[in-house]
């Protein structure tokens, strides 16, 4: 009896077990059962079906599934790496239809658990110190969603071939090729099925990719490329799939999987395969149906006009277009459960928008920063939702993310990813703040450089900030640059009389050619991004009332000091003296390029760039920038601070919020009723 037991357990582990022909092959055709024996990480886990599901709609998140035993790749740890090959099916089923996030991996690694790796563009394999490092000795084959550019992604639909860092070694947009040998465009994220199947030679060293939505290998592999993996793979290593999820995200299942040294592993048949579930339904908020029994009392029916009452009194009005633009949207309901019903206690800021509260969605348990916009013109709004919309495909390191939004009546809710830290104007001029390090002002400068440069010339259309300063620049959780605002101020673009142009910007910060002609380029956001340098280097604000007259305004007196050979006299104090020399200088003198009047004179974003990694000599000469047109009397005489701040009246239908103590502040102008600033 107890053997016939001991037979049936036996019987029962082979079932639930991956068919293991050797001890160097192995078969899923299904994960069920196998859940004790796949070793799972993060979100992954065993669905009911018998599929694997790495990721589901929880942002900023990885699930990993790695074959629990290490797979000999090498006869020993100095030798060659073998031939190995797999066969796998996934599919990729983004939270919204077109935008999901990051993708999947096959991998190769030397541990399971991979401690210390992101989710996000790193795909649970890497992060960001170690990206890149010979000693990571990680292989992997990604399946892209999302197109990181500090990855030199080629696109959000792309497979790549990863040797220790997640800038892929080479790497091909998704296709496949079908019968009659044609190459097909290929939507990873569609939703579908994909069989993927990775080969390596390791006589030849030569590593080919395939893909298709079939269950036939096609003939030719749409990656193919040389690559000695004898030094990243290891003698023992594991082999598994790693996904993640950023601020958007994606449900990643694999289906079945085969693998195999020294051979070629099979193709799986994907009818056999577990099925995907059904498209999912949107979840707008239905209106709840009721039903009442005849019998109910009136003290419920009373209880439920009162509730009716509260839910049509909160529930959002959408209108048709709002639908069209589709992703991205927040409930209502869902920003103010998040910010508390926007409690003052959650305000961690005015932007020059509007107010800024902090936020902690429900379901996926992340922190937001909600910006809250009045906005008068009802008619604007479809427009700039849009450009919203769009914009919140932006995506790069330096910028702060923008994660949806939401109308309700006139206002409208931006969601963003929060910053820990702050904006960087508090640790300029608050004092009760602790100052920051040349070294961390260095790299914030950097980040934001390398964030504008990618609005003006990297992503698929210019985007023009408009208003880049201090206050606009908010630093993470170490302490990196980003820009946040961008685009908003097209908002009241949108909505204005065509028959003005508004400008809008921050005294100090505008470019004078923008005043005149109210047309904000390129070269007015690199006149803003000058006056921020010098900001930052200098501990002060580009206009200082409260300064001495000769050093009221910042450019004038930073150039004096250059004309003088004392630009260091500019330094912030609080840096005491602890810097390095040479960056200050190649920053000011950039400061004072950018800072010139003449728009052809200041340098593009990617000079700048150029110029603060330290590829290209900064002249050695500079042309004075001939800050607002000093007319013989100088800048310093005070007159001339006063005509410039009354000739640009606060106009009237803004909300003013600020967050500067001065009065000189966010000025908004109106060019057509306001004589131009230089003349
Ligand atoms: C999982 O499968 C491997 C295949 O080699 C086997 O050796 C191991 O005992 C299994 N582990 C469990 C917990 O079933
Ligand atoms: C590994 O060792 C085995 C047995 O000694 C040998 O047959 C095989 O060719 C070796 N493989 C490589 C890649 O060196
Ligand atoms: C990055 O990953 C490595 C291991 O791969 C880990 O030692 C290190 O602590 C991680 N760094 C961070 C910042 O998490
Ligand atoms: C690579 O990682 C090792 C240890 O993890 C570290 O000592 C080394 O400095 C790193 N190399 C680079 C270039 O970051
Ligand atoms: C990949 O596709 C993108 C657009 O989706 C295109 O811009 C890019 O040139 C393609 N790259 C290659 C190498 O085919
Ligand atoms: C090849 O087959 C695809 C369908 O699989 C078809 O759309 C395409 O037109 C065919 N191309 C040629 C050149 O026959
Ligand atoms: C690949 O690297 C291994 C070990 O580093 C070396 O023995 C082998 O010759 C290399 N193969 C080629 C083709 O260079």
């Amino acid at each position: 009896m107890a053997e016939a037991l001991k037979l049936f357990w036996v019987f029962v582990f082979f079932l639930s077990n991956p068919v293991l022909s050797q001890l160097d092959e192995f078969f899923y055709d299904s994960f069920h059962g196998a859940g004790n024996n796949l070793s799972l990480n993060g979100v992954a886990k065993i669905e009911k079906n018998g599929m694997l599901r790495l990721t589901n709609d929880v942002a900023r998140w990885f699930g990993r599934g790695f074959y629990p035993s290490p797979i000999r790749f090498k006869n020993s740890s100095g030798g060659k790496a073998f031939s190995f090959s797999t066969a796998f099916a996934f599919a990729i089923v983004p939270q919204y239809p077109t935008l999901g996030g990051h993708g999947l991996a096959f991998a190769i690694t030397s541990t399971k658990e991979l401690p210390g790796a992101l989710p996000r563009q790193y795909l649970g394999l890497l992060n960001a110190t170690d990206n890149g490092n010979s000693t990571n000795h990680v292989f992997a084959v990604e399946f892209d969603t999302v197109q990181d550019f500090e990855f030199n992604d080629i696109s959000d639909n792309h497979v790549g071939i990863d040797l220790n860092s997640m800038t892929s070694y080479a790497s091909a947009n998704a296709s496949y090729f079908s019968d009659n040998s044609t190459k097909e465009y290929l939507n990873l994220k569609g939703g579908k099925t994909i069989q993927a199947w990775i080969d390596y030679d390791g006589q030849r060293d030569q590593l080919n990719v395939f893909l298709s939505p079939h269950s036939t290998k096609p003939t030719s592999p749409i990656l193919s490329c040389g690559v000695n993996l004898s030094s990243i793979l290891k003698e023992f290593m594991y082999v598994g799939f790693s996904a993640s999820t950023g601020l958007l995200a994606s449900s990643h299942y694999v289906l079945g999987w085969r693998f195999k040294m020294n051979g070629v592993a099979e193709s799986l048949d994907l009818s056999s395969l577990p099925k995907l579930p059904g498209p999912k339904r949107n979840n707008t908020p239905l209106i709840i149906g009721v039903s009442v029994a005849a019998t109910s009392m009136i003290v419920f029916a009373v209880a439920l006009a009162f509730y009716l009452i509260r839910k049509i009194k909160n529930a959002d009005v959408i209108e048709a277009w709002e639908l069209d633009i589709g992703p991205h949207r927040f409930s209502y309901q869902e920003l103010k459960k998040a910010t508390r019903g926007f409690r003052d206690k959650e305000l961690i800021g005015f932007g020059g928008f509007g107010k800024v509260y902090k936020g902690t969605l429900r379901n996926s348990n992340t922190q937001v920063a909600v910006k809250r916009i009045s906005h008068e013109s009802k008619q604007g709004m479809r427009e700039f939702v849009s450009e919203i919309a769009s914009i919140g495909r932006l995506r790069h390191r330096n910028l702060v993310q923008l994660l949806g939004w939401c109308r309700r009546r006139g206002d409208l809710l931006l969601v963003y990813d929060y910053m820990p830290n702050g904006s960087l104007d508090k640790y300029l001029f608050d004092t009760s703040k602790s100052t920051l390090s040349w070294e961390q002002r260095f790299k914030i400068i950097k980040g934001v450089a390398s964030g504008l440069l990618y609005l003006h010339e990297e992503w698929e259309q210019t985007v023009i900030h408009r208003d880049i300063k201090a206050g606009n620049i908010l630093l993470d959780s170490e302490l990196n640059g980003r820009l946040g605002d961008f685009g908003l101020a097209k908002l009241y673009e949108h909505g204005s009389n065509p028959s003005t142009t508004r400008v809008v910007g921050t005294l100090g910060y505008l470019a004078p050619e923008l005043t005149r002609t109210g047309k904000p380029t390129r070269s007015s956001d690199v006149f803003a991004f000058g006056a921020l340098l010098l900001e930052v280097v200098c501990g002060r604000r580009p206009v200082e009332a409260k300064a001495l007259p000769e050093e009221l305004i910042l450019v004038d007196w930073v150039w004096e000091r250059w004309r003088e050979g004392a630009i260091l006299d500019v330094v912030d104090p609080r840096l005491k003296g602890e810097y390095d020399e040479v960056e200050v200088v190649v920053v000011l003198k950039l400061g004072l390029m950018c800072s010139n009047n003449s728009p052809a004179v200041r340098p593009s974003m990617r000079q700048v760039l150029r110029y603060l990694e330290g590829e290209v000599a900064l002249p050695e000469e500079l042309s004075a920038p001939d800050a607002y047109d000093k007319k013989g009397g100088g800048a310093g005489d005070g007159f001339e601070f006063e005509d410039y701040v009354h000739s640009y009246p606060a106009s009237s239908c803004f909300e003013k919020v600020s967050t500067w103590s001065s009065a000189v502040d966010d000025v908004d102008v109106e060019s057509s009723s306001v004589s131009p600033l230089v003349t």
